[in-house]
């Protein structure tokens, strides 16, 4: 019970909500046991009068109707009771199980939000989606019925077991002996039945991450012709699916009339013995038949101890994996909050950088300064490390040594928020988001108008295209973007990242799916855009459209070369050849 220990916090933040969900549970369990009790009155009571001969021969409805409808009334009113309570009883204790659920989703989801690349890396997203939905939903089935019926068993024994040992000690003995038992058996097939469950519940999950994987590789998938064998393993895993369901079946199919059974034994035991103490003038019919009724309250809770224990156990287990989750500190935090607009200056100074999971040095001494609205390109072989220095400057990762100074400070020492929001980034894979273009545009400046888009969307060349879609800007570009094509989600990714008004802009390769004619095209008005903004280009093709302040060629993670387009031409290194290589394609 240690992990859910966690939850403590929550029940003290409704804690008027389940002390009084807890006293409509004990009112609730109250007057149904209070119903036997009227019951076993009025039974006695007719007994006692038609044996008396005086009466029978007399109209019995005339003489004692008054008195059953009486008796009635009350039971009626007794059990109308107890059913409002209950309902008072969930909408107390199942309204605060719903509202904790919202709060512990919410707090892992801003976790979550707050935790850096190397957490994603290590964790699968499937599983990372896992903890949030289904572990939360279980931790809630113990925050509502699990504490509701457990309160609720409780107390119903105690009130069943008071009154009835007031009536007979003996009897009630009797009456309970066989329910530990009962108990016990119920809870060794309930954890079959659990465990079981669990085993379906994964090869669902396997089952939905194959076709995801299917679906969203369609292109693949068809292009391969691989259609029959991912039928195939879809199939064998259907089927695994199938009999694991069919044992899940087999199980539940004994369970229930083996609990029927048993409980009925109890109530037999109390005939047996309750005839004998009636025989004995002990106790009366009344009491016997009262006695009945409370067999039959009891078998509710003996059954869902079982089931009660292992919602418990399952909410232990997922409160564990949610706690696991909740330890884990990002390593990339935000001193301070000072939102300012930053100049641009940028500086690495000696920056050296491994990445922490795979050990690879991408970086090795990297240094170079950009003064505020000067153009610099990146240049270099595939694997050099480019994207790396994007990656660094955003404060995707923190240096492993040396420096990354903005505006002459340490990015280390600058709130991390207004870093970000001062660059306008365009990663090298576009990501877009299943919405409309004009809100895709609009994830860079929310507040911008329909004038505003257009403009943006103008200015990276991709008016024109918009208008020839069905609903121009109101298109849903479907998930990740799939309708459109890949330069189209090129430029769409650099026009939501200018709408920011950033002073530093990041462009990691993103002219690389466009025709030479598209490409200058942006480029002439990039040039006007960015004129006062500090930019840092990483491409292949060097263009003399775009003037560059400085060029420098990585190599390996180290700077090979550096200095302007004249420089680099007359030094013969790696930047001249593809100078040389592109002006003879093109
Ligand atoms: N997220 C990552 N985790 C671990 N290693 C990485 C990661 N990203 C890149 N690397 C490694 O760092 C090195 C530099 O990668 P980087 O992405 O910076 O290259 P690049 O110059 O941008 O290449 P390209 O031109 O192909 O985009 C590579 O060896 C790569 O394997
Ligand atoms: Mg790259």
């Amino acid at each position: 019970m240690k992990n859910l220990k966690y939850l403590n916090k929550y029940f003290w933040k409704y804690k008027w909500r389940l002390l009084l969900g807890t006293i409509f549970v004990g009112l609730s369990q109250f007057f149904m046991v209070l119903a036997p009790k009227e019951i076993s009155k009025a039974l006695d009571f007719i007994l006692e009068q038609t044996s008396d001969s005086a009466i029978q021969n007399q109209d019995f409805w005339s003489v004692h109707g008054q008195n059953i409808l009486r008796f009635s009334a009350i039971v009626i009113g007794l059990y109308l009771l107890m059913g409002i309570f209950m309902y008072c009883m969930r909408k107390t204790i199942i309204v605060m199980s719903r509202l904790i659920e919202y709060d512990i989703r919410k707090e892992i989801y801003i976790h979550y939000q707050r935790l850096d690349f190397v957490f994603y890396k290590r964790n699968r997203t499937g599983d990372l989606m896992a903890r949030l939905s289904e572990d939360v939903s279980k931790v809630r089935m113990y925050l509502g019925p699990g504490i509701m019926y457990g309160i609720r068993v409780a107390m119903l024994v105690i009130f069943v077991v008071t009154s009835m040992y007031q009536v007979s000690p003996k009897l009630t003995m009797y009456a309970l002996l066989p329910l530990p038992f009962l108990s016990l058996s119920i809870y060794y097939v309930s954890s079959i039945i659990n465990n079981r469950s669990d085993l379906i519940q994964q090869q669902v999950s396997k089952l939905n991450s194959i076709a995801q994987e299917v679906y969203s590789g369609i292109r693949i998938v068809k292009s391969y012709v691989k259609e029959k064998e991912f039928l195939d393993y879809f199939d064998e895993e259907s089927e695994n699916y199938k009999e694991k369901s069919l044992d899940l079946v087999r199980v539940n199919a004994l369970f229930f009339p083996l609990m029927i059974l048993l409980m009925n034994f109890s109530t037999l035991l109390t005939i047996y013995i309750g005839g004998k103490l009636y025989y004995q003038g002990e106790i009366s019919v009344g009491n016997l038949m009262e006695f009945i009724i409370y067999i039959g309250y009891l078998n509710w809770p003996i059954t869902s101890i079982g089931w009660i224990a292992s919602i418990i156990q399952q909410a232990e287990a997922s409160q564990n994996r949610i706690n696991q989750i909740l330890k884990v500190n990002p390593s990339i935090k935000n001193p301070i909050d000072n939102k300012i607009a930053l100049q641009g200056k940028i500086e690495f100074r000696n920056v050296s950088f491994t990445y922490p999971d795979t050990g690879i040095e991408a970086l090795r001494n990297v240094s170079f300064v950009l003064n505020p609205g000067e153009k610099m390109a990146i240049v270099g072989r595939t694997a050099a490390g480019k994207s790396t220095i994007a990656d660094l400057l955003l404060r995707f990762y923190d240096v492993s040594d040396g420096q990354i100074l903005v505006d002459d400070k340490d990015i280390r020492e600058l709130d991390l928020f207004n870093l970000r929001a001062n660059i306008g980034y365009v990663p090298q894979n576009v990501f877009l988001f299943s919405d409309t273009i004009s809100r895709n545009v609009k994830f860079g400046d929310e507040t911008a108008t329909s004038q505003k888009i257009r403009k943006y969307t103008d200015n990276a060349a991709l008016h024109d295209d918009i208008m020839q879609l069905p609903e121009s800007y109101d298109t849903m570009i479907g998930e990740r973007g799939v309708t459109l094509s890949g330069g189209q989600k090129q430029r769409l990714s650099i026009a939501r990242a200018l709408i920011k008004h950033p002073n530093m802009v990041i462009l990691d390769d993103s002219l690389s799916a466009l025709d030479a004619n598209t490409e200058h095209k942006i480029l002439g008005h990039l040039y006007t855009a960015m004129k006062d903004k500090t930019a840092l280009i990483i491409t292949h093709r060097v263009s003399s459209l775009m003037e560059y302040d400085k060029i420098i060629v990585l190599e390996n993670g180290l700077v090979a070369e550096t200095g302007t387009h004249d420089e680099l031409i007359g030094s013969g290194g790696y930047y001249s050849q593809i100078v040389k290589k592109q002006s003879i394609s093109g």
